[in-house]
């Protein structure tokens, strides 16, 4: 059984112009220990496809899906109190902007100390001694002083380790790390992808990596989905992902690397790619699976 399955999900927007898909009949599934990743531009999807899971969007937000399946239980049929439950504790997600999606208001240590509170309910002192170990295992300095500060008096490295930290707390089954490194100094970015790599290896936990980066891709996945304007274009295992991409997307997507650029400028998706995700039919290949 798949720790998570998602069959024909679909978000829409309400526009001006009518409803918008945001995300449009994508199904994918993760393993348990498996690394998923989402790939696609910007726009593409992925962060309202996750946020759907997660119960996160707007209420003018339509969602409709054949099955949302976290281990064989429909999430769109529980309850919100059982929703609740599960959310922040077996499915956790660090989001893509680390320093807003904390709480300005209150200290770092509070708002981990309130995850632990609602889903473990530990005590005062339990819970304080856990937010330190969780701080340390994250690599903050000082971790006993870091649990009186406000996030601004942090920096945005600092609050993706608080952010990851709250994710982690109560060892959740399946993280979802929603460009976790993008916001970040680029010397601080593998810092904290080997940390979330540790993480999953340490607990056995499902990850899905959403990315822009092929290079994050390369690195952390097993298994990788490439979405483009809502829709899945494509699926693999990474190294055939790498190796023999099916839709002129991924082959864009590939040729954009920076190790792949000739000439003295660096590439971009769109040299690559006319808008069409399909493979020309010359190429004698049908394998895209939108
Ligand atoms: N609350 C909302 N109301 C209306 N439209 C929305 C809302 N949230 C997202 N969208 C739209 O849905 C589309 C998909 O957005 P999404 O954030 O999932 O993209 P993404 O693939 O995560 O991109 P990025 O790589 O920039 O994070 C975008 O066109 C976005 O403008
Ligand atoms: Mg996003």
């Amino acid at each position: 059984m798949a720790l998570l399955q998602i069959d024909n999900l679909t978000v829409q927007f309400e526009t001006s112009t009518g409803w918008f898909k945001a995300v449009d009949g994508v199904s994918l599934s993760v393993e348990k220990g498996e690394v998923l990743a989402i790939v696609g531009e910007s726009g593409s999807g992925k962060s309202v496809a996750m946020l759907a899971v997660m119960g996160l969007l707007p209420w003018t937000a339509k969602i409709t899906a054949d099955r949302m399946l976290f281990e064989g239980r429909d999430i769109q049929k529980i309850s919100a109190t059982e929703r609740r439950a599960l959310i922040g504790k077996d499915i956790a997600m660090i989001f893509q902007e680390p320093v807003a999606s904390l709480n300005p208001c209150f200290t770092v240590g509070f708002q981990i100390e309130e995850v632990l509170r609602i889903h473990l309910g530990l005590d005062r002192q339990a819970r304080r001694a856990r937010a330190i170990e969780l701080f340390k295992l994250v690599g903050l300095p000082n971790p006993e002083e870091r649990l009186g500060s406000f996030p601004h008096q942090m920096s945005g490295g600092q609050c993706q380790r608080v952010m990851i930290a709250i994710a982690i707390a109560c060892d959740p089954k399946l993280l979802i790390a929603d460009e976790p490194t993008t916001a970040l100094d680029v010397t601080i970015q593998k810092q904290i992808l080997d940390l979330i790599m540790d993480l999953q290896v340490r607990t056995g936990m499902g990850l899905i990596m959403i990315t822009h980066d092929m290079g994050v891709v390369a690195e952390t996945a097993d298994r990788v989905v490439v979405q483009y304007k809502g829709k899945k274009m494509e699926e693999a295992d990474v190294l055939s992902l790498f190796e023999n991409p099916k839709s002129n997307y991924t082959k864009a997507l590939l040729a954009a690397l920076p190790e792949n650029a000739t000439g003295d400028r660096l590439t971009t998706v769109s040299d690559f790619f006319d808008g069409n995700p399909e493979p020309a039919p010359s190429a004698g290949m049908n394998g895209v699976n939108a």
